[in-house]
């Protein structure tokens, strides 16, 4: 199978290094998804960062579950609550869910900023607030595991660089369904990672990162199987055992 033609866009993914991404930010240091915990992974060297992007009354807010009550001290839904209110919460140590804005200007190039379009209806507004923001391809990757979200980003927008994000892969052909929708990349659980299944997606031309590895050894383990980089929420004991802290 041919490179997607976004494969020349993203320059993190093609440098040398093995990826350290900080999965919610330096989500182990700080609470997940907020702008300390991404601040964190910058100033500790991570190679980028992943988060997880919702609407809320049609403004792209950083929070990974659809209900407020296991990161905020809000009761509800986060489609459910008025904007107001949601960036009142308290998300952790004081700090307010952010704005996926917000989390662009302080996580600056060369890192990478993985995107995960979580639920319907996201993969638009995230398209049109990159291109309002004037961001370059280069530093994003857009990822879902409703893959319907990145079929919309591949046919409005292809310059945007797209993994595929799996979870259970009982009766599921990644590299089909990653190629359906031209991903750059594979994002496997790592409990479902084997080195022929990591074989069979780099032999199709697409990068395997694996999430969410905290274990420095597995993730050595992982780097010596080919995968081209983790999600961790230990970015700086990741950074330690690869000799780059
Ligand atoms: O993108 C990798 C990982 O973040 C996907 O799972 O539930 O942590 O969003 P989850
Ligand atoms: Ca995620």
């Amino acid at each position: 199978m041919a490179l997607p033609s976004t494969a020349r866009e993203s320059a993190v993914l093609s440098g040398p290094d093995f990826l350290v991404l900080a999965h919610r930010g330096a989500s182990e240091e700080c609470p997940e998804n907020t702008l300390p915990a991404f601040e964190r992974a910058v100033q500790l060297g991570a190679d980028g960062v992943e988060l997880d992007v919702q609407l809320c009354e049609g403004e792209l807010v950083v929070i990974h579950d659809e209900k407020l009550e296991r990161t905020t001290d809000g009761r509800g839904t986060v489609a459910g609550t008025p904007l107001e209110v949601l960036r009142r919460l308290d998300a952790g140590d004081g700090a307010r869910v952010p704005l996926l804005a917000e989390v662009l200007d302080i996580v600056a190039a060369p890192l990478l900023v993985n995107i995960e379009l979580k639920g319907p209806g996201t993969a638009a507004p995230v398209l049109a607030l990159l291109d309002r923001l004037g961001i370059e391809p280069a530093r994003i990757l857009l990822s879902a595991f409703e893959h319907a979200q990145l079929e919309v980003a591949r046919t409005q927008a292809p310059r945007w660089t797209r993994g595929a994000l799996f979870g259970r892969l009982e009766g599921v052909d990644p590299v089909a369904a990653a190629g359906a929708v031209e991903a750059r990349t594979a994002h496997l659980a790592l409990r479902t990672v084997s080195a022929e299944r990591v074989a069979a997606l780099r032999a199709a031309g697409l990068e395997v990162l694996v999430y969410t590895v905290n274990e420095p050894e597995a993730a050595l383990a992982l780097r010596d199987l080919g995968v081209r980089g983790v999600f961790t929420d230990r970015p700086r004991a990741l950074l330690e055992a690869l000799g780059r802290r």
